[in-house]
Formats: C-alpha cells, structure tokens, sequence
C-alpha cells in the first residue's frame, strides 16, 4: 500500500473513530475499534481455539484502534499489549480503552523472545508484503507451546479482478503454507463466513460512527481514500472472491 493510502486509512481514520466515539459514548466503542476484524463470533472462535483465559498475556500485532483486544480483555480477563505501526491509531486505542500500545512493525516486534503466552494479528498480513517474517515474528514472541491466533483475507480464485491498494491476498493453501514456513504448526482452521454474523446492535453503533465520520469528514482526502479502500475490500467479500481465513497456529514444545 503506498504510505499515504496506508496513513490515511489507518491512521487518519482511526484519529476520527474515536472523536466519533467520544461523541455517541463508550457502548459505540468497541464494534467500531472492532471494524477491521468483524464479528464476535470470529474473536470468540479464535479466543477458544487458542485457549485465552483470565490472565493470559497476549500480544495483538497490528492491532488498530484495539477493538478486539477489548473484547478479550473484557469478556475473559486476558492481559493484551498493542502492537501497531500508525501512531494516530495507538492514540486511539489508548484513549478509547486505556490499552498498553507501542508503535511497531509486525515484522519487528520491540519484545523478547517467548515473552507473551499467546500472540494474535487479525486482519493484516493481507497488508504487509512479507508475510513469513510477519508470522515468524509472532511466533518468536509467543512461549514454546503458545497459540498464534490469525484472520487473513484470503483469495478464493486464481487471479482478482481488482487488486484494492497495497493488499496482496494469499490463497488458503498460500497462507497456511507460510504459516508453517515461520515456524507454526496449524491447530485449527475456519472460513469466517461459516461463523454468526453480527448482532444488529453491533452493526448499527457501526453505522452511527461511519455516520459521523461522513458528517465531519466528507470530501478530506483521506476520508475518500479509506471509503474507496473498504468499498473495494467489501465489494470482492460480497461476490465470494475474498473471504476471511481463521486459522490458529502453535509454536512446537512445551510451555
Ligand atoms: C484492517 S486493519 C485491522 C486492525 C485490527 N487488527 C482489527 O482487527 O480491528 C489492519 C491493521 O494492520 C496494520 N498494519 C499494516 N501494516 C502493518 C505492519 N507491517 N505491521 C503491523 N501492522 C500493520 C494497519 O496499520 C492496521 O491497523
């Protein structure tokens, strides 16, 4: 992705989720941190096949604006630390959830080795060029036995139509491929698409904070760069040509 569409979609956008947020109050808070990765149903997929419980330490690469580390956070007591290279979005998530976030790249990580239980990065590696160092990253940080927890957008045919800016999409067999390359063995696998959607409720807090947004923000650059972003991502979702992978890798030998 070229730096300013990156920027604009990442960083910018996430600045103005949460003036949103702070405008129609903390129930709006997590769906819209949680945009990048969809659903509960995917994080609480994910939390089980990992095995996250009260007190695990779990490190989220890429993490956004933080919805999903919240909801674990939330909903089971696990002890995230953010990751994420856009210091307009670690802004956001410190302020919306009060999370522990460094500015990072994926591919180098600020922590020492077997330093967290588990490790997570939910939609990004669609976004980074080399994905085996990404995912070894992931593995070198979490404990001999730790679950690496993923949701990639995946290409369900040979070639795109439209490849949206600075994403490069594996294919299911692609990914899990390079999963192993960094050092993972797969432990579980799932379309998302298979899982619950949304409640309305979630959707519509979405929709109040995209409205938002829009009010404030229409015709600024970066405003139609994010919108055009996600209306191509979400146009090749809806004709079936992507679709989001789960799979939950764990790094050999014991804790
Ligand atoms: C679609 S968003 C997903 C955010 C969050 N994980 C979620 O599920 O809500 C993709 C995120 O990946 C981040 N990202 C892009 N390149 C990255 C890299 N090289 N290392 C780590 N994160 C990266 C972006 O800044 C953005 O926050």
């Amino acid at each position: 992705m070229s730096d300013d569409s990156m920027v604009e979609e990442f960083d910018t956008y996430a600045t103005w989720t949460a003036d949103a947020v702070d405008e129609l109050g903390d129930a709006h808070a997590l769906p819209a941190a949680c945009r990048g990765s969809g659903s509960p149903a995917v994080l609480d997929w994910l939390a089980d096949r990992m095995g996250l419980g009260r007190g695990a330490r779990l490190v989220d690469s890429g993490a956004g604006v933080g919805g999903p580390a919240q909801y674990v956070a939330e909903r089971l007591g696990v002890r995230p630390t953010l990751a994420e290279p856009m210091p307009g979005a670690c802004r956001a998530a410190a302020r919306l959830f009060g999370h522990r976030v460094v500015v990072a790249d994926g591919a180098a990580l600020p922590f020492p080795d077997a330093s967290f239980e588990t490790a997570w990065s939910l939609g990004v590696l669609c976004t980074v060029e080399d994905k085996v160092r990404h995912l070894a990253e992931l593995a070198r940080v979490v404990e001999p036995g730790g679950a690496v927890g993923l949701l990639v957008f995946v290409r369900t045919v040979d070639r795109l139509p439209e490849q949206p800016d600075g994403n490069s999409f594996p294919d299911a067999v692609e990914l899990e491929t390079e999963v192993r390359r960094a050092g993972l063995d797969v432990v579980a696998r799932a379309w998302a698409g298979d899982l619950p959607t949304a409640p309305d409720s979630w959707d519509r807090a979405v929709a109040e904070v995209e409205d938002v947004i829009e009010r404030d923000h229409r015709g600024e650059a970066g405003f139609d760069t994010a919108r055009r972003q996600s209306a191509q991502i979400g146009g090749l979702i809806a004709d079936g040509l992507v679709a989001g992978r789960l799979v939950v890798g764990r790094r050999p030998g014991r804790p």
